[in-house]
């Protein structure tokens, strides 16, 4: 199953397993965290797990996606022996996060960021060789990678015995919705997943342009966003807290922009 739309549960904190569970019963059907403390609580989104599935909610029909961390993305709370090879970090991360999420198998598994800018280096080889050993084990069904630019994406492409399947990255309308990394990802068939839709684009969410497709179409301004978002080839993530906000987002699965919308979208802060 790949999702059309993610549920992120960043920045959540101890609500992370609530909201994960108004998520689910709300419609998500796509759960996106990492393992790094500092920002997720995976461990929660595992209790979040358990209970859906004494729900009667499968494991099985869920999008499950997390992510290795690279030392400088972390707080103290460093969820593997940061002495060891960057090899044994990536398998300790990955055997803690199928521990903290219940699992004994993911959708997906990302690489946070890349540790080399502005194209990729030796520790980002070695890391993302142990990512494809992961998937060859059947451990996760899609690998990738998240916080790219267009001439790290391109390097990873050519060079990984693996090619990414998924690419994660914040979406600036200023910097054409990220249009370099997703022309990379059309090309060769990734997935491109886009978050900070909203709150990168706030001039956007409140230009006169899109309220007034959202007044033809019947929705608000950011379920217009998420739905432009849908059309130009993105899966969308959305981290709201709110239920109603959760039911508006998903809605927008169900809204159809004209090609003269999207394009008028696409332009405003091109
Ligand atoms: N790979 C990375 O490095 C990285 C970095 C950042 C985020 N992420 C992922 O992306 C996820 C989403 O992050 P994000 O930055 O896109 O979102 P976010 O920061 O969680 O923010 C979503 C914002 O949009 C608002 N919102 C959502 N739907 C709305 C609606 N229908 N009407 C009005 N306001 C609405 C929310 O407010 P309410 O709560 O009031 O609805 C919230 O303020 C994260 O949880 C995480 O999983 C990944």
């Amino acid at each position: 199953m790949t999702p059309t739309f993610i549920y992120g549960t960043a920045w959540k904190k101890e609500a992370t397993a609530e909201l994960v569970k108004k998520a689910v019963k709300a419609g998500f059907n796509a759960i996106d965290t990492a393992n790094q403390p500092r920002h997720y609580n995976e461990t929660l989104v595992g209790e979040a797990l358990n209970a859906l599935a004494g729900d009667g909610i499968s494991r099985d029909s869920i999008f499950l996606q997390t992510k290795f961390t690279p030392l400088n993305g972390h707080d103290s709370r460093v969820p593997y022996d940061p002495g060891q090879s960057l090899t044994n970090q990536v398998h300790e991360s990955f055997a803690s996060s199928l521990r903290h999420l219940n699992t004994d198998r993911l959708d997906s598994y990302l690489l946070h960021g890349p540790y080399s800018y502005p194209g990729l280096g030796e520790e980002d080889a070695e890391v993302w060789t142990a990512i494809e050993e992961i998937h060859k084990s059947g451990k996760t069904r899609m690998i990738g990678i998240s916080n790219v630019n267009a001439t790290q994406l391109a390097m990873l492409v050519k060079n990984a015995r693996i090619a990414p399947m998924v690419v994660q990255n914040r979406c600036y309308a200023v910097r054409g919705w990220d249009r370099d990394v997703r022309e990379i990802c059309r090309m060769k068939g990734i997935i491109y997943q886009g978050f900070s839709l909203l709150t990168a684009n706030p001039d956007v969410v409140r230009h006169p342009a899109v309220a007034q497709i959202a007044k033809r179409v019947g929705v608000c301004p950011e379920q217009v966003i998420f739905r432009f978002a849908m059309q130009v080839g993105m899966v969308p993530l959305t981290g709201t807290t709110n239920e109603e906000h959760m039911k508006e987002d998903l809605r927008a699965n169900s809204i159809e922009l004209s090609r003269e919308e999207v394009n008028l979208i696409d332009s405003i802060a091109g």
